[in-house]
């Protein structure tokens, strides 16, 4: 409903490369079937095995285990190494970016993921944050916009009618996120400290960044809609980087 002017064709087969100035974001569902989810088994480091192996629910480790898996074979395909010849490092708050001299050509990625679906932004532009979430009823919904929203955006939430107030909660949340995803400080940075638009029928905009209007001008920030029921954003600190959307066959 916000991200209506971008359009999500298939992606590409064979996949293509991603241009130095463009932002790939692909859309994929982590339901697969066996094979899928043993190939992608198949890449996972020692240690993402563990993690997968900590989700008490098969679905968990199945979602986990296609996120990662994914992520490596596009990344892989990019860099034109095998899928688990790449390795991972973690920022102070569990981003994780490509190490290992591995990534000559800067590339930088982040995955989110909400029920079945998950996103991955691919660029060399500039670290780069995704989110996605599915559209549900919050029962605390009022309680999170007070303590994360700021003023600002919890009056223009509010002036929406209430059946747009799920889908006006999510776009602030996910465009705020994607903001907090870039900069790799998570949750703990301060969803507070990035005001963003709400305006439905306008394109996102990154309007404060610590109450620093010129700040956020030097930033992207895009809704995404890849599938019915679901909102997104992304987030990088270049200004006016258009994204390319792909949808992986099969979401
Ligand atoms: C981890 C966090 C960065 C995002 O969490 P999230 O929105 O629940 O999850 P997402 O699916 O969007 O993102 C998770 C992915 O981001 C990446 N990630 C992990 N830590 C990250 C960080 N600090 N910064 C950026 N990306 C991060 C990982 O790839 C992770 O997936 P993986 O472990 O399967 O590879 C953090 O902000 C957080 O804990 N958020 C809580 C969100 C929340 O409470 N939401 C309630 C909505 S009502």
């Amino acid at each position: 409903m916000s991200g209506h002017s971008i359009r999500w064709p298939d992606a590409p087969r064979p996949f293509g490369g991603v241009g130095d100035r463009e932002v790939l974001v692909l859309a994929f569902s982590l339901d697969q079937d066996a094979p899928v989810q043993a190939a992608c088994a198949g890449t996972l480091s020692a240690e993402e095995r563990a993690r997968a192996e900590s989700f008490h629910f098969p679905a968990g480790r199945a979602h986990y285990t296609i996120g990662r898996g994914v992520t490596r074979f596009v990344l892989a395909d990019l860099l034109g190494v095998l899928p688990g010849e790449l390795r991972f490092a973690y920022g102070p708050q569990g981003k994780p970016e490509l190490a290992g001299g591995a990534d000559p050509a800067g590339w930088h990625f982040n995955l989110s993921h909400s029920a079945h679906l998950a996103l991955l932004a691919v660029t060399r532009l500039a670290p780069v944050g995704v989110d996605v979430e599915q559209l549900r009823p919050v029962s605390d919904q009022g309680a999170i916009a007070r303590r994360f929203f700021s003023p600002a955006e919890h009056a223009a939430l509010r002036a929406l009618p209430p059946a747009d107030q799920t889908a006006g909660f999510f776009n602030l949340w996910t465009r705020k996120e994607a903001w907090l995803k870039a900069t790799g400080v998570g949750i703990t940075g301060g969803l507070d400290q990035v005001e963003v638009s709400l305006a439905l029928a306008e394109p996102a905009r990154l309007l404060r960044l610590f109450g620093d209007v010129a700040a956020a001008q030097t930033w992207t920030l895009t809704a995404l809609d890849p599938a019915p029921g679901f909102t997104g954003a992304l987030a990088l600190p270049v200004p006016h980087a258009t994204p390319r959307c792909h949808r992986w066959p099969g979401l």
